[in-house]
């Protein structure tokens, strides 16, 4: 018999884009009503770099949730001259701090220029030190099909270096990311939805198809096929972030289009299906909710969705 309905836990994104302003009014109850929290990032126009805008948006934010029970964790840009006293005195106010290589994608282009570790040092020495977790869209310039393996070696350099620092490859879409995950303790990870459903062909194999153009680009089927095998089992170091990242349509449909896959309307009916479709209900709450109040240490009020 299908399923007619099914409850989930204080199910969480760990990964999305709420962006400000109009936007951020009409996409941020599509969270918030169903969502218990999420995990902002600060990638806005200018990023979020100070404690005083960090506060302000968050203010922004639960206006525009408009009284739901939820919770924005929101992110800091990490940016290498952070000091000591100023980490220090941010610390209980984000729960970790976002990387992202300069230019690497939408409003990242003050991210750092190096991903060397000892340029990286002072700063993630300090996180490290203050138990700051950080997060990272782990992405090089070369080839776009090869960006996300070609940083592998820089997440194991990182892990080494900083073995107490906690490490979220974000909305990682290979085969050998998952493979990681397995090789390091301080290793986890994101996976978006959209990445568990498509690869390149849905993207570009036949009508090009821009609202699933995102960065990073899905993959190959065996890259869909490691990431969909390891949430399917809900493996205890991978967390669901949907990366939904909206953008106005006519910045999708267009020459030139926007990186992005808005996907927070649907997130949990469609990971409801599709781990009904792979007989793994059993592993979904874990999935879009405990696996992350582990890994970050959250401690969240009740809030039980019962999609039918
Ligand atoms: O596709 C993407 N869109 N990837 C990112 O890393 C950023 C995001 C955005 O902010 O639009
Ligand atoms: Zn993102």
């Amino acid at each position: 018999m299908a399923l007619t309905s099914f409850l989930l836990n204080e199910p969480l994104d760990m990964h999305l884009h709420l962006r400000d302003g109009d936007m951020l009014k009409l996409v941020g109850p599509l969270t918030s009503n169903t969502f218990s929290g999420a995990l902002i990032m600060p990638n806005l126009v200018p990023p979020i770099t100070t404690k005083e805008a960090l506060l302000y948006y968050k203010q922004r934010i639960k206006e525009a949730c408009k009284g739901d029970a939820f919770e924005a964790y929101v992110t800091l840009f990490f940016k290498n001259d952070y000091t000591y006293e100023f980490l220090e005195d941010i610390k209980n106010d984000i729960i970790g701090i976002k990387l992202y290589p300069a230019g690497i994608t939408t409003n990242s282009e003050t991210g750092v220029s190096s991903m060397d570790v000892e340029v990286l040092r002072p700063t993630l020495e300090t996180m490290s030190k203050l138990g700051i977790p950080l997060c990272v869209h782990g992405e090089t310039n070369g080839f776009v099909m090869d960006r996300e393996k070609e940083f592998m070696p820089i997440y194991e350099s990182l892990a080494i270096a900083f073995p107490n620092l906690k490490i979220i490859m974000e909305h990682i879409t290979t085969k050998d990311a998952i493979e990681l995950l397995d090789k390091y303790d301080n290793l986890y990870a994101t996976v978006t939805l959209h990445h568990l459903l498509i690869t390149l062909d849905d993207v570009a194999g036949g009508m090009l198809a821009p609202h699933l153009f995102c960065k990073p680009i899905a993959k190959r089927p065996e890259d869909r096929t490691a990431l969909l095998n390891a949430a399917l089992k809900a493996h205890p170091k991978l967390m669901f972030g949907s990366d939904s990242a909206p953008h106005p349509k006519h910045k999708k449909e267009c020459c030139g289009c926007a990186a992005g896959v808005f996907t927070s309307p649907i997130a949990l009916q469609v990971l409801v299906e599709l781990f009904e479709k792979y007989d793994s209900l059993d592993n979904l709450n874990d999935f879009v909710s405990n696996n992350a109040k582990k890994i970050y240490g959250l401690n969240i009020k009740d809030k039980t969705i019962k999609l039918v």
